[in-house]
């Protein structure tokens, strides 16, 4: 595959999910309900929305998961949400490096992010599959050193590998072992990402067992990127595209999959993403077992339309996020981790089917610091 080829196709996803729908599955965010309580004790202005992530302070649990850089167009997106995660004291991941890796002209468009957001929590980003092609430590550190990021992010897409047209869908163990490795000589941490169709407890175990901590779900309900994938294969007559649509909300529900991960990685680093797209959504995360809500598609929306328009989307994020704490009788985010919540029936049955048992989870969520 061309470099050049790569480039097109970046830009080609990020129109398709501008102006495409995109979006299939549930969270199954609707089956978590957090208790309201009537006389929380303070007020909403008490409440306080800081953390801590990659050793550092956040304002609020939430980041932008990884999404893009290559181009300048795409640049001047990476550009527009590190100046306003800076402003607000949120975090954020870049989109894959491996265009930056091959094709040395394109590193500005994420390192940009470094530049306007010096003291933020910044993800780096590079795909599964490469390390069955050959990457091993150096790209990784190359990677890291390009944003002088604070953990690098290795983003899982399988489902969207196999629709992909040109897609190479070569998911050997080889990779597992390589990450194990990898991960023994890094300075940071690595974060084991999904792209849509959420972690499952097999997989958080291979790399928790092996001391990789931290972990992305991005399960489904979000971005579906067989989706994606389809309509590329729509406009290219690919005969693959009739089948993505079986599958276009293949994946592990957001809400379960956290409960998947956290259930295997107790004093792991969570980040519930995929179709997380409101505050109080970020709130559910949290009290199911997340510590940081991740956003990409609505972030990118906003993005486009410049940077006044993501400030005000994260803006209303944060007062959501702090409205369902207030009235939910949490002051801080280490309450809302132990708050008590009531769990519907589709996502009983998941977590039932899955062995999970919900008292045993329970104390499980509320043993989180
Ligand atoms: C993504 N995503 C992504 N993830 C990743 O790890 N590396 C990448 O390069 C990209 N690229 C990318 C481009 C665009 C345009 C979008 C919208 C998303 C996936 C993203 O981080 C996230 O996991 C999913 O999109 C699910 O979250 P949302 O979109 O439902 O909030």
């Amino acid at each position: 595959m061309k470099n050049i080829s790569i480039t097109n196709r970046k830009i080609e996803h990020v129109e398709i999910c501008l102006y495409e729908n995109v979006e299939f599955g549930s969270t199954l965010f609707d089956d978590v309900t957090l208790i309201h309580q009537s006389l929380p004790g303070f007020s909403l202005a008490d409440v306080n929305t800081t953390t801590n992530f990659l050793g550092k302070k956040m304002s609020a649990p939430i980041i932008i998961t990884g999404m893009t850089g290559g181009l300048p167009e795409l640049g001047k997106i990476n550009e527009t949400i590190a100046e306003v995660i800076e402003e607000l004291g949120l975090g954020m991941g870049v989109g894959s490096q491996r265009i930056a890796i091959e094709k040395k002209e394109t590193k500005e468009t994420f390192s940009i992010v470094r530049k306007k957001a010096p003291n933020s929590p910044i993800i780096a980003n590079l795909g599964a599959p490469q390390f069955v092609k050959g990457y091993s430590l150096e790209q990784v550190e190359e990677a890291i050193q390009m944003i002088e990021a604070d953990a690098i992010a290795i983003h899982f897409n399988s489902a969207q590998e196999v629709f992909q047209p040109e897609g190479e869908p070569n998911y050997s163990i080889e990779i597992l072992y390589k990450l194990i490795d990898i991960s023994k000589s890094l300075k940071v941490p690595i974060i084991i990402k999904e792209s849509g169709s959420g972690l499952s407890m097999e997989i958080t175990k291979m790399f928790y067992e092996n001391g990789i901590k931290y972990f992305d779900t991005s399960g489904t309900g979000g971005t579906s990127w067989v989706s994606v994938e389809m309509y590329r294969g729509l406009r290219r007559n690919n005969w693959k595209a009739e089948s993505a649509k079986l599958f276009l909300d293949w994946g592990i529900p957001t809400a379960a999959s956290i409960v998947e991960v956290r259930s295997i990685a107790q004093d792991g680093t969570i980040i519930g993403s995929g179709g997380v797209r409101n505050g109080l959504e970020v709130a559910k995360a949290i009290a199911l077992g997340a510590d940081i809500g991740g956003f990409a598609l609505p972030a990118l929306k906003a993005a486009v339309k410049g940077k006044e328009s993501l400030m005000n989307f994260l803006k209303k994020v944060i007062f959501e996020l702090k409205v369902a704490m207030f009235l939910s009788g949490n002051k801080t985010i280490g309450e809302l981790k132990k708050t008590p919540i009531v769990i519907g029936k589709e996502l009983r049955n998941w977590l039932d089917s899955r062995g999970i048992n919900l008292s045993y989870y329970d104390s499980v969520r509320k043993r989180r610091v």
